[in-house]
């Protein structure tokens, strides 16, 4: 068993983003610029926006945080977001999603220019993605291909097992890994909620992608040996053991699961610090207009 280690990865890649940036500051004059829209104090959504805006000045880009608590109307968000698309001194836009009941995310979403669109959640994006043409791939997806490549995991041929069908993760990677390109070239089952028996068809599974929100929900008995486990989980569970009030579990029974596997990423330090580098690298593209 290795460890696909999402710590070295995404270190050694945020030396060439920042590296990157840099060239394009002294051809341009300007950074890259990331704004992130955060609406209302969910736990979650606040560590990874900080985490991104961080991320951000570490690799030289400029991020701008801008925020409205809970109450806010769908209107007032959808003017803010034409407003940021219509501002030439930003390369990026996310809203940081889940958001409030009352406002419908996609309506948001759908709004955000697709030039600017770097989470790559626009109908456009995913429809370009799909096509193989040039577009923003999303951030967590994303992460997970190049990891895949640092590693040269080779998947063409291999039959990929994708737990969940989120917009953010699932959907979007099960296109990715049936695409013609590298890492791809996948047979892909899509298994989710409402898929009887969902052992029979991880026991086949060659790759392993589990973004399903549940503890230890992949144990031992439903991995086949040798495969590839790649764990998107990110469930919090409030901790006095450590700083941050909180301890994170993966999707995956790490510990039984893991020598059976060739391949596998822990949590924490796997898929969630790899998001962070496919949202920079659609921000650095995006700057320097090499998809639109
Ligand atoms: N919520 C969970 N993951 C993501 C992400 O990648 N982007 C946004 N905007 N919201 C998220």
């Amino acid at each position: 068993m290795q460890i696909l280690d999402g710590k070295y990865v995404s270190e050694k890649l945020k030396v060439e983003i920042a590296e990157q940036a840099a060239n394009y500051l002294q051809r341009s004059g300007r950074k890259p610029h990331l704004v992130a829209v955060l609406v209302g104090h969910d736990g979650g959504s606040e560590t990874y926006v900080a985490s991104k805006m961080r991320n951000c000045e570490k690799v030289g880009f400029k991020s701008t945080l801008v925020r409205y608590e809970d109450i806010v109307t769908e209107a007032e968000l959808l003017l803010k977001v034409a407003e940021l698309n219509a501002d030439e001194d930003i390369d990026g836009i996310i809203v940081q999603l889940p958001l409030p009941k009352h406002i419908d995310p996609e309506k948001v979403t759908e709004k955000i220019d697709h030039r600017k669109d770097v989470d790559g959640f626009h109908p456009i994006n995913l429809g370009r993605m799909q096509r193989n043409l040039p577009s923003f791939i999303p951030a967590t997806p994303y992460g997970i291909t190049l990891m895949l490549k640092e590693y040269g995991v080779e998947t063409a041929g291999k039959h990929c097992v994708v737990v969940g069908r989120s917009n953010i993760v699932g959907s979007p990677m099960s296109i990715l890994m049936a695409r013609n390109t590298q890492p791809g070239n996948c047979t892909v089952t899509i298994c989710h909620s409402r898929t009887p028996d969902i052992k029979k068809f991880t026991l086949d599974a060659d790759i392993l992608i589990v973004a399903i929100g549940k503890k230890n929900f992949i144990t031992a008995d439903m991995v086949k040996e040798g495969a590839v486990v790649i764990d998107v989980g990110m469930n919090r569970e409030t901790s006095t053991l450590t700083k941050s009030g909180y301890k994170l579990y993966g999707d995956v029974d790490f510990e039984n699961v893991a020598p059976k596997t060739s391949w596998i990423t822990p949590v924490p330090g796997g898929v969630g610090l790899m998001t962070i580098i496919g949202l920079l690298q659609n921000t650095l593209a995006s700057a320097n207009k090499q998809v639109y």
